[in-house]
């Protein structure tokens, strides 16, 4: 989810004039990988096509065709022809009409099913959204880098760590094509971000040695089972409630601030120790298999510890975003800076100039990686009970996708993972 629901506390105990007087957004191309030109794509008009028409996409798409000239939609696939008929009359109907005068979709580019996303890689299309439910983005990504296509793709990008494996293999491959990738963790591009963060990395707050990061909410939606939905039609419409669908809520949701605190370190941590459960939610197949609550202790390579704890707990209070402690100062990552732009429209206006070579080029893939196994790992480590190196999590063979994907097969729920604790002899009671 984009919004984040900043502790402002956290800008308090330093003063805005403490800090370096760069100029406001002198930094924003160091966030970009190279200064390498990018492939020449159709530089005329950028042809977009949208794998995964929903709900994100289509804000993405939004922010795409309005913030840049000479782009185009024309090609759409989905695993669900009702999912991809709303989006093709969305924007063939906006309201805007210099919007709609970007979309130009015929019925040959429309594509519906599980073999969907080879075929609108068959396309002349430039750039592939890749905005589907997360389970799915290793195998998409991996055939679009195949047919030489620049991405845009969505948080999270696996959902366990064989995913991540495959996905850092594909896009480093991308990466040396000269394509161009920007990854949906938005803040990456939200100059408040870019700005304050640099001056954190020259020292404003001196040397960070603690964090703290939230993502205290409710809970964000379900979707009741329509009677002619076969289990995995269900689990696909109603995929933010089943782990292997969605990474559960730490590495769906989280990893927008748990990027960031890697964003201040420089890189992921070395090790986890986490604990977690479900605390309220009902035991039912709409509220899946998920957790409602994780907590999680992370250490970095240089010692600083990270305190974050998420949960869906409906009608408490909640907080989100994160507090960087520092020798001289604190801050939360975007205090230092004002910017009243929108973050989602800069990633999609660095995307094109990146793809056009007239502007820095990015390429995100491993770095979201990174930040998605970060996430993976609080979750590994809460699942099991055990402490987790960053290394043992990223060479782990953990698997949780089901093999076959097939409408007529069975897809239980769960069971809701239990750490592994094993009472060594029976719990005697009085
Ligand atoms: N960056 C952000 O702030 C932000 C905000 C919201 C969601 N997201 C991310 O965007 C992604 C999509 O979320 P959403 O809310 O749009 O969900 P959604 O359910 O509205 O859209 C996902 C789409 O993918 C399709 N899909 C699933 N499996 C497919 C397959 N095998 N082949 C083709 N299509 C398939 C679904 O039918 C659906 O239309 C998620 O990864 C989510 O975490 C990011």
């Amino acid at each position: 989810m984009e919004e984040e629901i900043m502790d402002k506390r956290s800008s308090k105990s330093i003063s805005r004039r403490d800090f370096g007087k760069k100029s406001a957004f002198a930094s924003f191309a160091v966030a970009a990988v190279h200064q390498t030109k990018a492939m020449p794509a159709n530089v005329d008009t950028v042809r977009i096509g949208i794998l995964g028409c929903g709900k994100r996409s289509s804000r993405n798409l939004t922010q795409m065709l309005a913030g840049n000239d000479n782009v185009k939609l024309i090609a759409l696939a989905d695993v669900f022809q009702d999912h991809l008929d709303w989006y093709r009359k969305t924007f063939e109907n906006h309201k805007d009409a210099s919007l709609r005068s970007k979309v130009d979709i015929q019925d040959d580019h429309c594509f519906v099913g599980w073999d969907a996303y080879k075929k609108i890689l068959e396309t002349d299309i430039d750039v592939l959204f890749e905005t589907c439910t997360p389970y799915v983005r290793p195998k998409h990504v991996e055939a679009a880098v195949e047919a030489k296509k620049h991405l845009f793709v969505e948080k999270p990008i696996a959902v366990d760590p064989v995913g991540v494996r495959r996905f850092i293999k594909a896009v480093k491959k991308h990466k040396s094509l000269g394509l161009s990738l920007v990854a949906g963790t938005q803040s990456r591009h939200d100059k408040s971000y870019i700005e304050t963060m640099a001056k954190i990395h020259d020292g404003a707050i001196g040397d960070v040695v603690a964090m703290r990061s939230y993502n205290c909410r409710g809970l964000p939606w379900c979707v009741e089972r329509d009677p002619k939905w076969s289990d995995l039609e269900y689990r696909l419409r109603n995929w933010y409630n089943y782990c292997w669908c969605c990474g559960d809520s730490i590495v769906e949701q989280a990893i927008h601030t748990i990027d960031r605190c890697n964003w201040i370190k420089g890189g992921p941590p070395e090790s986890v120790f986490a604990s977690g459960g479900r605390a309220w939610k009902p035991r039912t197949e709409m509220y899946g298999d998920t957790w409602d609550n994780f907590s999680c202790d992370y250490e970095y390579p240089d010692g600083t510890p990270l305190a974050f704890f998420g949960r869906h707990w409906t009608g408490c209070a909640m907080a989100g975003g994160l507090d960087a402690i520092g020798t001289k100062g604190r801050s939360n990552g975007q205090d230092m800076a004002e910017w009243d732009g929108d973050a989602t429209m800069q990633q999609h206006q660095d995307l094109v100039n990146s793809i056009r070579g007239s502007g820095p080029r990015f390429h995100e893939g491993v770095r979201v990686a990174e930040s998605t196994l970060t996430a993976i790992m609080g979750r590994m480590s809460a699942y099991t009970g055990k402490r987790l190196t960053w290394e043992e999590a990223m060479n782990s063979d953990l698997s949780i996708i089901p093999e076959k994907l097939d409408f007529n097969l069975k897809y239980p729920v769960g069971p809701i993972p239990e750490p592994e604790v094993v009472p060594k002899k029976p719990l005697e009671y009085r």
